[in-house]
């Protein structure tokens, strides 16, 4: 995921952004990226950030999904030096959340999408973590203990529904994680429910909710946008004003990635089943820059 913060745009700017800051966040809340050159070959450069008080090693933030599942792939992220990470969406009842299989598809670069062509983007299908609350709580528990100073971010996805969201707050806050995202951005997840991009992609009902969240939370919270709109800065102006310390880019791009020629079917196609739905590949990184 490219994570974005754009406090930096607004102070640099001269939008009318007013960013409530939430009582006793720790500042500074701009972006400051060093890198030193050193005398030594050896030396490595800082490569150390500062966003919304978070003290990163670097700015590279691993994006809510399958290297956020549990407590292994994100220790090992820890491990291999990556500046902080967002665990795997959670919500306050897994039970609720139904992954399918297959639920990836590739997307492969040559004529007719030949089956020998390279891989340059997949479309997944997958939902929020389907995994009880409970232990991802636990699992970032572990995480903080073992790394206190390492930035671990909860993602987090409800219902329409103030209560919810306020517990599901609280319970992530007291395993001492750093820093929220806010999923208003999953395509697939639920939108029946009012939930994920459902709520990204209205402007009235994401001010609603994302009221309702930065009146609870203690910790920056960041609001994850859907690309899936017409203009991303409406959405993000919304998720600002109403109290978000900053905007995460981008979630997934729609997408139809492959039809089956014998069934007609988009893929990833499951029991006969099929949906349009999300593509990664290097354009979404150039489209979250933007
Ligand atoms: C398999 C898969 C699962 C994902 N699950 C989540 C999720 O639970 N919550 C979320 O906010 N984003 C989720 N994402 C979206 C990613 O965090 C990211 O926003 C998206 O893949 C676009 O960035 P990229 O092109 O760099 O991959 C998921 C992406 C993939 C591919």
């Amino acid at each position: 995921m490219a994570s974005l913060n754009l406090n930096q745009i607004i102070s640099n700017s001269n939008t009318s952004f007013a960013v409530n800051r939430r009582p006793g966040l720790r500042l500074p809340s701009r972006i400051g990226l060093r890198v030193l050159a050193s005398d030594s070959a050896s030396a490595e450069p800082d490569l150390s950030i500062t966003v919304n008080g978070l003290q990163m090693p670097n700015p590279f933030v691993i994006g809510s999904g399958p290297p956020g599942t549990n407590y292994t792939v994100m220790k090992r992220a820890f491990d291999e030096g990556w500046g902080a990470v967002v665990a795997k969406t959670v919500s306050l009842d897994a039970a609720k959340v139904i992954n399918v299989t297959p639920r990836y598809a590739r997307l492969r670069a040559g004529a007719n999408g030949s089956a020998k062509g390279q891989i340059i983007g997949w479309e997944n299908i997958e939902l929020i973590s389907d995994r009880p609350l409970e232990t991802m709580l636990k699992e970032f528990k572990q995480l903080k203990a073992l790394y206190p100073d390492k930035i671990l971010i909860a993602s987090i996805m409800e219902e329409y529904n103030k209560a919810a969201w306020e517990e599901l707050i609280d319970r992530v806050e007291e395993t001492g994680i750093d820093a929220i995202e806010v999923n208003f951005s999953c395509p697939h997840g639920m939108p029946e429910r009012k939930m994920g991009a459902a709520v990204g992609q209205d402007c009235r009902l994401l001010e609603e909710v994302c009221g309702w969240i930065n009146a609870k939370a203690t910790v920056p919270v960041w609001a994850k946008m859907t690309p899936n709109i017409t203009d991303i800065t409406e959405p993000a102006r919304v998720a600002l004003r109403s109290g978000s310390e900053g905007v995460s880019a981008i979630n997934t791009i729609m997408s139809v990635m492959g039809i089956d020629l014998k069934t007609l079917r988009p893929e990833p196609c499951v029991e006969g089943f099929a949906f349009s739905d999300s593509v990664i590949c290097e354009f979404s990184i150039g489209l979250a820059l933007i």
